[in-house]
């Protein structure tokens, strides 16, 4: 553990202190902020940023923006209440229980069952926050969850439920779960695999899970020299994906082989007869030669076909440009869907850049809205205009920093006008660092705040 203060380390590549915990109210906005936009627009991540650190390992901190009735209510950034950070900021650690080496939910924020929760890496357990982005606890669901949780759940949009793959070095198979809408495991399902692979994500069916058991694994020599986050490439591990029905037994599940890769995030998957299409983001190596990248290759969309009457797989390149943090209409997850979301990803940066994809995949078209040299954009998160709008209608926010400025701002863009200017912008007198992944949270689904 770095002895360092939190207030006084600073991020790897804005040369500005990590601001301390900031509230700020009624933010200027130019533009018009849509009266139907209420809730919170969140991103966590990393923070600091240390380039001598692994970059998946770093304090998590939440950055929040909260929009009402046409105004930008506030903004608030917190620290997730590791023990680390408690001890840091001398308070008390967060009530709940514990498990494993790490408590770092730094990677995820999710809304699910009426809670707000922070999730991360490698069996830590979510951290339960409160309205106002502060942490609560952390939870294992009620008692019901066995060892760790994860940071990718998949949402059905139908039932509500979420589907995760959890895994842990010291457990001999990974976790396969289901959290029902009342926000309790019902159902674990033990996956058997080789070693202990890092599955970031899955991809979610209206019929099935897929799980990605590619080559990055648990290496006991990093771990024996204090990596706080020791997995890597292995070069002699296959890499297959494994389709296992929903409601089934572990052993259930068929793996189907692909070419050596890696996968943090899809971006959807759905059947068409005996046909499961999933896409995703693939690497074509990661964690090898430089273990503090987190991609030695270009990351470019991919749409695996897999046929489970002939037992075969396809793999189709869609495009061939370097992107991540992929997002579709949540509402279309598990479904065919035409319209999916990314990020091109700027030179030598893993976590943003200053264009935003907008695939058409059943026109197979791609659209870029470029925010200008300087300026770097994160996940973007889409929004339905309505609950009954359709596919594409609606907005997509995400932060935009400027490095002219050191200052960031929320952007509001129509989906539907993807390369016109911005439905409304939300100037923060803060810069908002580098992060991971973005989450709308919206009011309705929670207490008034
Ligand atoms: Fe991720």
């Amino acid at each position: 553990m770095s002895a360092t203060p939190i207030r006084a380390t600073r991020p790897a590549t804005r040369g500005m202190p990590v601001p301390p915990e900031v509230t700020v109210h009624d933010l200027p906005v130019t533009g018009e902020l849509p009266a139907a936009l209420s809730g919170r627009y969140v991103r966590i991540g990393p923070n600091p940023v240390d380039p001598n650190q692994h970059p998946f390992v770093g304090d998590g901190m939440v950055h929040g923006i909260a929009l009402r009735d046409g105004r930008a209510v506030w903004y608030r950034n917190r620290w997730i209440r590791t023990d680390r950070v408690c001890r840091q900021l001398a308070e008390h650690p967060l009530p709940g229980p514990r498990h494993g080496l790490s408590d770092n939910a730094n990677a995820n924020v999710i809304q699910h069952a009426g809670r707000t929760l922070a999730l991360g890496e490698a069996g830590v357990l979510p951290v339960e926050l409160d309205d106002e982005l502060g942490s609560v606890a952390t939870i294992d669901f009620d008692g019901t969850l066995p060892n760790g949780f994860a940071s990718h759940p998949e949402c059905d949009p139908i039932t509500g439920e979420l589907f995760t793959v959890a895994y842990y070095h010291e457990l001999p198979y990974v976790q396969y779960l289901i959290v029902d809408v009342a926000g309790r495991i019902r159902r674990c399902e033990p996956v058997a695999v080789q070693g202990t692979p890092m599955m970031h994500s899955l991809s979610l069916t209206d019929r099935h899970a897929l799980l990605y058991d590619l080559p990055v694994v648990f290496d006991t020599d990093l771990a024996t020299v204090g990596s706080r986050y020791p997995y890597a490439w292995d070069r002699d591990r296959p890499a297959r994906i494994g389709v296992l029905p929903r409601e089934a037994a572990g052993t259930a599940i068929r793996w189907f082989d692909v070419d050596p890769c890696y996968v943090f995030h899809p971006l959807n998957a759905y059947e068409i007869g005996d046909r499961i299409i999933a896409d995703v983001i693939r690497h074509d190596r990661v964690f090898d030669r430089d273990r503090l990248r987190p991609s030695e290759s270009r990351p470019t969309l991919h749409r695996w076909t897999i046929d489970l009457a002939t037992g075969t797989t396809a793999d189709e390149q869609l495009d061939d440009l370097a992107q991540e943090c992929p997002r579709v209409d949540d509402r279309r997850k598990t479904m065919p869907y035409r319209y999916g979301y990314t990020v091109a990803m700027g030179p030598g940066n893993p976590f943003g850049g200053s264009v935003l994809l907008k695939h058409d995949l059943l026109r197979k078209t791609v659209a870029l809205h470029d925010f200008g040299p300087g300026r770097e954009a994160g996940e973007a998160v889409f929004v339905p205009r309505t609950p009954t709008s359709a596919e594409d209608e609606g907005w997509l926010l995400t932060y935009v920093h400027d490095a002219g400025t050191d200052r960031t701002d929320l952007v509001v863009l129509n989906a539907d006008d993807f390369t016109g200017p911005p439905q409304a912008v939300v100037h923060l007198p803060v810069s908002v660092p580098h992060g991971f992944h973005a989450a709308w949270l919206p009011t309705d689904m929670l207490r008034a705040w």
